[in-house]
Formats: C-alpha cells, sequence, structure tokens
C-alpha cells in the first residue's frame, strides 16, 4: 500500500477517533473558580501539566489567553494525553461569547476564572454563580494557540 492510499484511510479514521474523545457536554453549568484568575499559579497541578509544558506554559499567565482559561469534564481527571487538553472552546451566553481555553479536568460542571466568569454575564451587583451556557470545541487558533 503506497503512502497516498494509506493517508487517505488514516485520515478519517483518526478525525472519528478525535471526535469520539471530544465528548463536548452542551449546554453545561458554568461557574467561576478563583484559582484561574492567579496568573503567577503553576501550571503543574492541572490536568494538562505536560500539554502547557509544551508549549512553554509554566504559570497560567503564559496560557496565550488567560484569564480566559478554565477546567471542563471534558478532560478526564486522567486526561493529560486526551486531545481536549488544552483545546479552545467558544461559551455563549444569553448573546455574550468568549473563547476559553480548557487546561484542566472538572468534575461536573465547566469552571472559569471569574473574571472570564464576569464578563460573560456582564458583571452585575447580583450576580449569579452557577449559569448554564452553550459551549463549542473550536479550532485552537481561535484562542492564540498552534
Ligand atoms: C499542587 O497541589 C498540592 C496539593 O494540593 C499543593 O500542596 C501544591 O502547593 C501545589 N503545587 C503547585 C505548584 O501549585
Ligand atoms: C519553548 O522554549 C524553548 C527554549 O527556550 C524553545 O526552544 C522552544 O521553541 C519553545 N517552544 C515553544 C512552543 O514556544
Ligand atoms: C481513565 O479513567 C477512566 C475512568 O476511570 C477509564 O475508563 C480509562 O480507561 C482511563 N484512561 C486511561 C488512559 O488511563
Ligand atoms: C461563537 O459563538 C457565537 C455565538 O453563537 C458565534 O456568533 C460565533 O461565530 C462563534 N465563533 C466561533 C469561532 O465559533
Ligand atoms: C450583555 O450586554 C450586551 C450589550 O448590551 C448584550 O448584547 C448582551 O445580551 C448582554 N448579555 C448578558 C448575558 O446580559
Amino acid at each position: 500500500m503506497n503512502f497516498f492510499v494509506l493517508s487517505c484511510l488514516l485520515v478519517p479514521l483518526t478525525a472519528i477517533t478525535r471526535a469520539q474523545n471530544l465528548n463536548p457536554i452542551s449546554p453545561i453549568s458554568v461557574a467561576p473558580n478563583s484559582i484561574y484568575d492567579d496568573s503567577s499559579a503553576s501550571t503543574t497541578n492541572v490536568t494538562c501539566a505536560s500539554s502547557l509544558e509544551r508549549i512553554n506554559a509554566t504559570s497560567f499567565g503564559d496560557v496565550q489567553r488567560w484569564p480566559f482559561i478554565g477546567g471542563t469534564p471534558a478532560i478526564a481527571a486522567n486526561g493529560s494525553n486526551s486531545p481536549t487538553c488544552v483545546s479552545c472552546w467558544n461559551m455563549t451566553f444569553e448573546g455574550n461569547f468568549e473563547f476559553i481555553v480548557a487546561i484542566n479536568h472538572e468534575v461536573d460542571s465547566f469552571q472559569i476564572s471569574q473574571s472570564a466568569f464576569k464578563a460573560l454575564v456582564n458583571e452585575t451587583e447580583n450576580e449569579p454563580s452557577l449559569i448554564t451556557a452553550n459551549v463549542q470545541l473550536i479550532d485552537n487558533r481561535f484562542c492564540g494557540l498552534l
């Protein structure tokens, strides 16, 4: 089998495998989590630590879109090699949308920095602490990731 035929077979198979692993749940509960607001926090404790190391992000602030970062159930607890590690998401809530870089596992909600959350809900005095938003996995380049 020559290389051309082989790659024609491999590409669709890879695409299918990727799609099955991604499992983006939408709509999903979204909550603020202040751990993601700390630009100096080390990336060593998040699920995607090894992927972040590869892009030289040693602290949260090194992630191109910080503070638009967070954690999602679409990254498994043991998902350091998951294709969703360091992925870009379009999060939509009542007419607002923003791009979030997912770097961590969270159990049952998508958690994002407080500042990203405030931007999404149009910061008000009585902010909700939990919303339901639509999320869509989009090309990494929208988040400035290669
Ligand atoms: C990683 O998490 C452990 C346990 O929660 C904590 O003690 C440690 O300080 C954290 N390390 C970094 C670099 O954040
Ligand atoms: C990470 O840093 C190393 C050493 O400075 C550099 O050689 C490499 O190109 C950098 N990688 C990326 C993805 O920026
Ligand atoms: C990750 O954990 C899940 C659930 O516990 C398990 O089904 C899966 O096989 C694990 N994957 C790896 C790569 O360890
Ligand atoms: C993100 O979602 C908004 C609202 O649905 C949409 O208008 C926009 O085109 C989306 N952007 C991308 C890159 O998917
Ligand atoms: C936030 O404000 C903009 C502009 O007024 C509006 O289009 C959008 O629907 C508002 N979104 C929310 C979540 O309040």
